[in-house]
């Protein structure tokens, strides 16, 4: 192809351009922050879809732990009283990893409940004791009750990061962030694939603080403008990498947030537009610090998943964003009595490339699992898919 000497002249130039492109580049990610981080590289990252093209999250909501066996559940039926604590929040995530088998778990915060926890290091330790157990990597973000012990925001984030098995972070290095527990993980595809060493599938962590400290503000705290900063770029940046060479991709990998206040946005539903239910109000800031719209303009985050309010559990779409709660899991947090404590879990599948391997993210699917005999699974719907969305977008730019 290249039969005068001229073009490959241009193309030894344009080689030249790419080795001095790929060898800035670091020097950029560092000005971001990055490049200090062990795990802000994929090739590092511990995390992958498996052999069957499947990544599954089990999220765990309002465990509220304290003391363990002599801390007693809360609203449960007058003749579960007897025998109810803590062990059964633990009972309960035990076989939730054992029927799920999932792939990472995510602790959505009010991890402990600071002020019946006489020990807050043996409190966390005692709640995140199954997953420890379990081998399966673990990310936990903190609520508004887990510093109401003895430990403050950052001592109960950095006892969570000192723990096994945990990928939790305390916050991003070489940049100031407010809160504690700002990180992301990068799920990679499938290995032996073409995208082996690309980050398919981008979970974000923030910390949504507790309560607001403006004194003109009452109420609880928000994701703030450092952290949507934050945000903002490692978006981005996951963005370009995974649309650029080796391998560029022509859509972002989509992604996912998990936090544990739910935002403003939440109160947009009623039950003609959700999956689930509504027992209590939206509890979020009595501000709105705008993540909504920063996680719209984005692009990549197609669902946020929150904690917080325990008897809601539902799932809305604004916007091509979905807001879903958990629902409560911990048996020391209120609930509703006969209403049985949840989980939810989210599988993400990848779709299979013409020659037979497997590419990016195809769909992002949905249920909970209630803590009764069977473990039943209810409210399975899809979150996200990849040819609707890419069909809608289509569609529009034709319509317009
Ligand atoms: C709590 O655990 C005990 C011991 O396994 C069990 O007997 C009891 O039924 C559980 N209570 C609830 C409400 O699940
Ligand atoms: C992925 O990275 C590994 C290790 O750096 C390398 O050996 C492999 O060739 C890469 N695979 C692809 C498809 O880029
Ligand atoms: C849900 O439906 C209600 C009417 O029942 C409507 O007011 C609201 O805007 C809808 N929300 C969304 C996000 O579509």
């Amino acid at each position: 192809m290249l039969s005068s000497s001229l073009p490959r002249y241009f193309f030894f130039l344009f080689f030249v351009f790419l080795c001095f492109i790929s060898n800035v580049s670091p020097g950029i990610a560092k000005a971001n922050g990055k490049s200090n981080s062990p795990q802000s590289s994929s090739s590092s990252s511990p995390l992958r879809f498996g052999r069957n093209g499947e990544f599954k999250i089990l999220q765990v909501a309002d465990m509220h732990y304290a003391d363990g066996k002599a801390t007693l559940c809360e609203d449960v039926l007058p003749e579960q009283f007897s025998g109810c604590s803590d062990l059964n929040t633990t009972a309960f995530l035990e076989r939730m990893i054992r029927a799920e088998k999932p792939d990472l778990i995510v602790f959505t915060g009010d991890n402990i409940f600071g002020s019946d926890a006489t020990d807050p290091v043996k409190s966390l330790e005692a709640a995140f004791a199954p997953a420890i157990a379990s081998k399966i990597p673990w990310a936990a973000v903190l609520g508004n009750h887990d510093q109401e012990s003895t430990l403050s925001r950052e001592g109960v984030m950095k006892h969570i990061v000192s723990l096994e098995g945990t990928l939790s972070r305390l916050n991003p290095p070489a940049q100031t962030v407010d809160g504690f527990g700002n990180y992301n993980l990068e799920v990679l595809g499938v290995g032996d694939s073409t995208i082996q060493n690309k980050s398919v599938f981008n979970l974000y962590f923030l910390d949504s603080g507790d309560y607001s400290t403006v004194p003109s503000i009452p109420g609880y705290g928000w994701i703030k403008p450092s952290q949507q900063l934050w945000f903002q770029r490692t978006s981005s940046q996951l963005q370009e990498t995974y649309m650029s060479k080796p391998e560029a991709q022509k859509t972002p990998a989509p992604g996912l947030a998990y936090f544990h206040i739910p935002l403003p946005e939440y109160a947009s539903f009623d039950s003609s537009n959700f999956t689930g239910v509504k027992q209590e109000g939206i509890s979020s800031a009595s501000v709105n610090s705008g993540f909504f719209a920063t996680m719209v303009a984005s692009g990549d985050v197609k669902a946020v998943f929150t904690g917080h309010d325990h008897v809601n559990d539902f799932c809305g779409e604004l916007i091509g964003l979905r807001l879903c709660y958990a629902g409560g899991f911990g048996y020391h947090a209120y609930g509703k009595a006969g209403w049985a404590r949840r989980a939810r879990m989210v599988l993400a599948t990848l779709e299979k490339t013409d020659d037979g391997g497997w590419g990016g993210v195809k769909s992002i699917r949905t249920w909970k699992r209630l803590d009764d005999q069977h473990l039943s699974t209810i409210d399975a719907q899809i979150l996200w898919s990849k040819s609707s969305s890419g069909r809608r977008r289509k569609g529009s730019s034709n319509g317009n």
